[in-house]
């Protein structure tokens, strides 16, 4: 699987759909997979949702709860879900043409579990015939009273409009310059939030870009701005350079890519959730796994502050995951220096499965390294940790067993900026047996990666080098497994 599609929540279920192949484990003619959920944590897979047809694969997009039946394809009178993807022909693109990608839209009146193509079908056709043109993601844009579609075209994103979801307009256009532009740009998502603690509302596109991410590969950097029903406006201190340089990044990970948010969570809930797909395309197809390649990063919520550095999207574990916690073991202040194995005072059977939420307080004039190492038998390690010198996050996992099957792995750790200057660092992690995602300041910094050690991780240790830093407290966490 890669790209999670067409999530939204209706009727009790929060719907996940992604890009799936179903005959092998690289990538091929692409399908949607569809899994749902009634608490975000446990996933009931259901049968695949969209084939391929005459017209393409289907590629990454979105999906809604049309409330108000616009599109005319609900049935009794309730409303119908409508799932708005990219057709890729393949057919047209061996043939050399440069109009192989378009969008199509299917929709379901059962709660999803069976769709239905629409005849009419593309319904935005790629007439300027630009050869990257993918992944719509539409929202009801209460402000302007119209349906928006945002999709990807090469270097830039367009917007267009609709009243009925089945016939659209084009809008304008956004990003030739700025952002990171290194490698395509694919799968954005577009949506109004309030900035946290005031009345002030924004608009935050996220954009996933291949290759040149902030680590290398896959990535997503985002944009904060105004929309005024027509055009997507730069917020004026929100600059980010069309060299890239100062692109912002949601995750400075390598595995968290073609990430979009759920529609239609109730107002009452008004949360932001986001989901993104756990690898990167420098080595997805080869990962050393056999009957699963991939999986998706932990849903997160995510919000828009008001920083030192200007607006930022936090991004913070969604509070059902809490339900997962087993047991709970809590380590009280120390001054840490060296090695401090916590393998047995954490109660951990294996590592694996486990949420941490370590609190450390900076030393004044001194410049540590520290953080939290994992290993097993075989001598095999993975660190995550903060080097204060550099006052830079890292995930290091240049050490964590196979790393041969490309050489784009694993070949330096890689780092993160902190953006708070308190004096207290909040690591919250949360490791499973072959990926570690850290949410530091919370969620001011975020790091996701996957590694694959030759014997699961059984021990875990806290570690300071270049001198000492002193651990306030340390809550350790055994999760429950989400599948059974
Ligand atoms: C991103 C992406 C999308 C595309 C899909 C195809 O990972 O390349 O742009 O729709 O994957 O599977």
């Amino acid at each position: 699987m890669n790209d999670p599609n067409g999530m939204f929540y209706f009727d009790g279920e929060y719907h996940l759909f992604y890009q799936y192949y179903p005959d092998s484990n690289v990538w091929g003619p692409m399908h949607w997979g569809h899994a749902v959920s009634t608490d975000l944590v446990h996933w009931e897979h259901l049968p695949i949702a969209l084939y391929p047809d005459s017209l393409g694969y289907i590629f990454s997009g979105s999906a809604v709860v049309d409330w108000n039946n616009t599109s005319g394809l609900g049935q009794n009178g309730r409303p119908p879900l409508v799932a708005i993807f990219t057709y890729h022909n393949p057919d047209a693109e061996r043939a050399g043409r440069s109009d192989f990608q378009y969008q199509g839209i299917a929709y379901s009146n059962d709660k999803g579990r069976t769709w239905t193509k629409y005849p009419g079908n593309p319904v935005v056709p790629n007439t300027q015939k630009i050869r990257d043109f993918r992944d719509p993601k539409v929202i009801w844009d209460e402000a302007s009273q119209q349906w928006v579609m945002v999709f990807a075209a090469a270097d830039h994103v367009k917007l267009w409009r609709s009243d009925n979801l089945t016939e659209w307009t084009h809008l304008s256009d956004f990003g030739k310059e700025w952002g990171s532009h290194g490698g395509v740009w694919e799968c954005p998502d577009l949506f109004p939030i309030q900035v946290e603690g005031s009345n002030e509302k924004k608009w935050v596109l996220l954009l996933s870009i291949n290759p040149g991410a902030a680590n290398g590969g896959s990535g997503t950097q985002y944009f904060v701005g105004n929309f005024d029903g027509k055009k997507l406006e730069l917020d004026p201190t929100f600059a980010p350079d069309v060299s890239g340089e100062k692109a912002v990044w949601l995750d400075y990970g390598r595995d968290n890519y073609a990430g979009v948010t759920w529609s239609d969570i109730p107002k009452e809930d008004g949360r932001r959730i986001f989901i993104g797909w756990m690898s990167n395309w420098d080595y997805a197809t080869r990962v050393p796994t056999q009957k699963w390649r991939s999986s998706t990063t932990i849903p997160r919520t995510l919000t828009l502050r008001k920083t030192g550095e200007g607006y930022r999207v936090f991004s913070e574990p969604v509070k059902e995951l809490q339900n997962l916690r087993a047991s709970a073991r809590r380590l009280e202040s120390a001054e840490l220096s060296g090695f401090l194995d916590i393998t047995a005072q954490i109660g951990a059977t294996s590592p694996a499965q486990m949420e941490l939420v370590l609190d450390f307080e900076l030393p004044a004039g001194a410049y540590p390294d520290f953080g939290v190492q994992l290993s097993n038998s075989k001598g095999e390690q993975y660190r995550v940790g903060y080097n204060a010198a550099a006052k830079q996050f890292y995930s290091d996992r240049r050490n964590t067993g196979n790393i041969s099957f490309s050489d784009k792995f694993a070949r330096s750790n890689h780092s993160a900026p902190r953006l708070s200057e308190e004096k207290t660092i909040r690591m919250h992690l949360f490791l499973d047996a072959a990926s570690a995602e850290l949410f530091a300041d919370g969620g001011a910094t975020v790091l996701t990666d996957i590694f694959f050690p030759g014997e699961d991780f059984h021990q875990i240790a806290l570690y300071s080098e270049k001198g000492s830093v002193k651990l306030l407290k340390a809550e350790a966490f055994r999760l429950r497994s989400i599948w059974r």
